[in-house]
Formats: structure tokens, C-alpha cells, sequence
């Protein structure tokens, strides 16, 4: 990743982009991403192999999209967390895709699926949850990506006390003295999620973090799994990376502590330090 430039500030500067500028990577851009891609690691410790796809070689599509000339494709085993774990590795590529300027979006539906499958060679115990453009943003997006955006509400996230709650959910968190953990809240609120749902739910307690997702319907689908816990798995990469960055070491655990939920939440991960 750039050297210079802050996690924080590049999840501040990432979106989703649509519309690209039909240029290929450059040789430098190229092999950085080939390398980061080599080996992306969770906390899962479940492997994910990457692949970057010639749209043309596949026959690879979107109907969201205008002037892509790669894609970059994802598989997993079909293992309890793949879902977490695919959130968080493919959200540290498109992060670091950001970072070299490169744009890219989560795609887990809008895609002819059979050709990118196919290209990935799933196994039998394999699955593909999402792929991405990767490729640079154009100057100006096309209806398509405007309209899309309009109608999600692409550009709108809810606001801290609707994600996170102090020891109990129906306590709104109020900020704290810990800056570094109110940056860190702030950075998870800024994810991408599927339909720009934000699944995402925490409870802070004392040098803990609870994530919950907070389910809708329709997003659990045999193609790609349950599409909320793969935000969740972003949300949790945005949680760790920012913590590092301030020098704070995070620890994963997947003990559920009983809290009390509301329904439709299930819980899903704590993050100690
Ligand atoms: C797991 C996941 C799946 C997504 N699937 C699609 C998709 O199939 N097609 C699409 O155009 N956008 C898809 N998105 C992008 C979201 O719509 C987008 O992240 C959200 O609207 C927020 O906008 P932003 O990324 O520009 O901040 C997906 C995002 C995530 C995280």
C-alpha cells in the first residue's frame, strides 16, 4: 500500500465505481496488485484464491458496468466464517486497489456468474461469493452508475448511535476518550455493503468489540452465502486495519457473550485489545 497515505484516509476516499476509463492497468499497477494478491490473509486463517480475468478471454459481463478491461475473481471452501473470511481478504485487495487509485465495486450479483464460475474453475466444495472491476474511474459516470447510486442511496450511511451501543444494544454509543476507537467506529460506518444495507451492529464493552449483523431478507443465497456476514467480514477488516494503524494489536474471538439481541440480529465475532 502507499506508503504515505493513512488506512482511514483511503476507506474516506473509496467508492464504488462503475464506469471506467477503458485504459489498462498500468505495468506498475499491475504487478503491485499481482503480488498483494499472492497472499491475503484473514483471521479466519481460511485461504482465498484470487484471480485477475480478461473480461474478453471469458466472455465475462455486467450490465452495471461501462469500460471495464479486467475483473478480479475470488474463491473460498465452503467452511463455518467463509463468508467473514471472504469479506475481510477481498476487502483488503479493493482497499489496496484504492490505494494505487485503481477503482473497483463489490459484485455478488449483477454478472453473467456461469462465465465467471467457469473461469474460476470452482471446485466442488468451492464458491464465489463476489467479483470486482478493477480498472481506472472515468471522468464522468455514465446514467447507469448515476442512477444506480441515486436509487441505493450510495452516498448515505446511518449514523453512529443506529450501529453501535454501549455494553447493550438499545444504549447508543456516545462517543468516548479513547479517539482512536471513535475513529474506528466511524471507519466501520464508511464500509460498502450489499444494496448499502449496513448489516453491521457493535457493542462496545470495555476493551471489546461485539459485532452482530443484523439480518434482511434475501441476502442468504446458495451462490454466494449469506452476503450480509461478507459485509460483516468488511466491516471487521475496516475495524482491525484502523486499530493497527494507531498501534493498538486487535484479537478475534467468536465467543458469543449472551448479550441480549433484538430479532433478526445474530452475533457474529469480538475483536479484544
Ligand atoms: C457484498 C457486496 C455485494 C455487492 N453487490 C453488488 C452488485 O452485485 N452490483 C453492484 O452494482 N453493486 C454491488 N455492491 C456495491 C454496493 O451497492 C455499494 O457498496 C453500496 O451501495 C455503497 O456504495 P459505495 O460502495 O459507493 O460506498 C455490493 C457491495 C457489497 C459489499
Amino acid at each position: 500500500m502507499a506508503d504515505t497515505m493513512d488506512i482511514s484516509e483511503i476507506i474516506k476516499m473509496r467508492r464504488s465505481v462503475r464506469t471506467f476509463n477503458k485504459k489498462n492497468l498500468t505495468e506498475e499497477d499491475l504487478a503491485q496488485i499481482k503480488e498483494f494478491i499472492k497472499d491475503v490473509k484473514n483471521p479466519y486463517d481460511i485461504p482465498v484464491e484470487f484471480r485477475l480475468l480478461d473480461p474478453k478471454e471469458h466472455g465475462l459481463k455486467s450490465k452495471v458496468l461501462k469500460g471495464e478491461e479486467l475483473y478480479l475473481g475470488a474463491k473460498i471452501k465452503k467452511v463455518p466464517h467463509f463468508e467473514e473470511a471472504f469479506g475481510y481478504s477481498f476487502e483488503a485487495v479493493v482497499l489496496f486497489a484504492q490505494s494505487l487509485g485503481v477503482g473497483t465495486v463489490w459484485m455478488a450479483s449483477t454478472m453473467n456468474r456461469d462465465a465467471f464460475e467457469k473461469a474460476m474453475e470452482l471446485g466442488e466444495e468451492e464458491i464465489m461469493p463476489c467479483v470486482s472491476p478493477l480498472g481506472y474511474p472515468a471522468d464522468k459516470m455514465s446514467v447507469v452508475e448515476t442512477v444506480m447510486r441515486k436509487t441505493i442511496g450510495a452516498d448515505k450511511r446511518l449514523g453512529i448511535e443506529e450501529i453501535a451501543f454501549e455494553q447493550e444494544f438499545g444504549i447508543p454509543f456516545k462517543g468516548c476518550e479513547d479517539k482512536l476507537l471513535e475513529n474506528v467506529i466511524e471507519m466501520v460506518r464508511l464500509a460498502p455493503s450489499a444494496k448499502n444495507m449496513q448489516p453491521w451492529r457493535m457493542i462496545i464493552s470495555g476493551n471489546s468489540v461485539h459485532f452482530y449483523e443484523k439480518k434482511d431478507p434475501g441476502f442468504d443465497r446458495e451462490e454466494a452465502g449469506d452476503i450480509q456476514k461478507i459485509d460483516i467480514g468488511i466491516a471487521m477488516y475496516h475495524f482491525a486495519k484502523v486499530m493497527e494503524s494507531g498501534g493498538r494489536d486487535v484479537t478475534l474471538k467468536t465467543d458469543d457473550p449472551g448479550l441480549k439481541v433484538p430479532e433478526g440480529v445474530v452475533y457474529i465475532s469480538t475483536y479484544s485489545w
